[in-house]
């Protein structure tokens, strides 16, 4: 029996009679969303799946998630699938169970009422949402990105099937991988960063670093896939505690004007602000690196942070997604209009480094 097959089982654990799984289309051809339901089913627990939403989910989706639900009227939620899947959930959870629009939610702690359990089954190795408790939606009109926050919104319980990562293409797998190991190392020296916050990144640092290379040469490895779903889980705890920093906001930009992917702009940029913390918080980069500089296959402490960022460039060589940010569409003179849209981000405000629209405008100049 894999993971998968015990949903029903977790669903009963929390009082499930009727459950709404959402699941995206792709998910659903994989064949993981009938196993979720199947073993919901031998639980007694009646499914229905909503899969009317698009990647990055809008405001618009929400709605149609919500109409879904007040027909169905669950009393159990499923986010079966990537980050879309477990973020378009969380968002049918705040307005079915408090009403009004997911506009009202923008921000931390605006849920009055309890909300509805849910469980977060991840098909992915990337954004750990399952271990949140924000669901990040676009507005249907302008495409801002709305970080609705609330404990009552964290998912119950995060089912972990390493299994059901390896029907991802690869470019998935390099993509949730790139954007997981940045979580590890954001986290790790952000303002916010506490002691336990700490150990999360620590482990998701160790886990991600020594296996995201081996995942993209033997997809089947199971052990290494393992790695890589705990060590994304483990980024998200430390995400839910210390937040990102100024890699997520330059790279949110770069996807709203190019249409960039999320990992392959982190990807892109990531390299460049651990050079430029790294001027003034090397030792937080170094107490990092010492954690596995003893292991075969990660960067040596004598290379200190330019080692690190090396690792970091090599890895997002390996997995196909460097070139510069011409090949996207970009051009020097949008500079200074990406450097203002990234100095409006949140997560820029939680980097161990100031960074105004003057070190953003650099750090972008140095990815062309
Ligand atoms: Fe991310």
């Amino acid at each position: 029996m894999d993971a998968i097959d015990r949903l029903g089982e977790f669903g009963r654990q929390l009082g499930g009679r009727r459950a709404l799984v959402v699941s995206d289309s792709g998910v659903i051809a994989a064949g993981h969303t009938q196993r979720g339901i199947e073993s919901l089913g031998r639980a007694g627990i009646a499914s229905t799946v909503f899969e009317d939403f698009h990647e990055n989910p809008s405001s618009a989706d929400v709605d149609r998630g919500v109409a879904c639900a007040a027909e169905f009227a669950p009393n159990l939620l499923i986010g079966l699938g990537g980050g879309s899947s477990m973020d378009c959930a969380k968002g049918i959870n705040f307005v079915q169970t408090n009403g009004g629009s997911i506009h009202d939610y923008w921000g931390v702690g605006r849920a009055a009422k309890p909300m509805l359990p849910m469980i977060a089954v991840p098909t992915t190795a990337g954004t750990g949402s399952e271990a949140q408790s924000f669901a990040l939606i676009s507005d249907a009109k302008t495409h801002a990105k709305m970080a609705c926050g609330d404990k009552k919104a964290a998912c119950r319980i995060a089912l972990l099937d390493p299994r059901l990562t390896m029907t991802q293409p690869r470019r998935l797998t390099a993509l949730t991988g790139i954007d997981a190991l940045a979580h590890a190392l954001e986290t790790y020296v952000t303002k916010r960063r506490t002691p336990i916050s700490q150990v999360f990144s620590r482990e998701a640092w160790r886990l991600l670093a020594g296996n995201l290379a081996r995942v993209l040469q033997a997809p089947d490895d199971l052990e290494a896939r393992s790695a890589m779903q705990l060590g994304a889980c483990y980024a998200g705890l430390a995400i839910e505690n210390s937040m990102l920093g100024a890699t997520h906001a330059l790279a949110n930009p770069l996807t709203a004007e190019y249409g960039l992917v999320h990992g392959q702009a982190i990807g892109l940029m990531l390299p460049h602000v651990i050079r430029y913390n790294g001027r003034q918080f090397e030792e937080l980069y170094l107490q990092l690196v010492q954690s596995t500089s003893e292991l075969a296959g990660y960067p040596k402490l004598a290379d200190g942070v330019e080692g690190l960022a090396r690792f970091v460039e090599e890895l997002v060589e390996k997995c196909e997604l460097s070139m510069p940010l011409t090949d996207c569409g970009a051009a020097e003179d949008h500079i200074p209009r990406l450097a203002a849209d990234a100095a409006k981000q949140w997560t820029g405000t939680f980097n161990p480094r100031p960074v105004s629209e003057t070190e953003l405008a650099e750090l972008y100049r140095l990815a062309f």
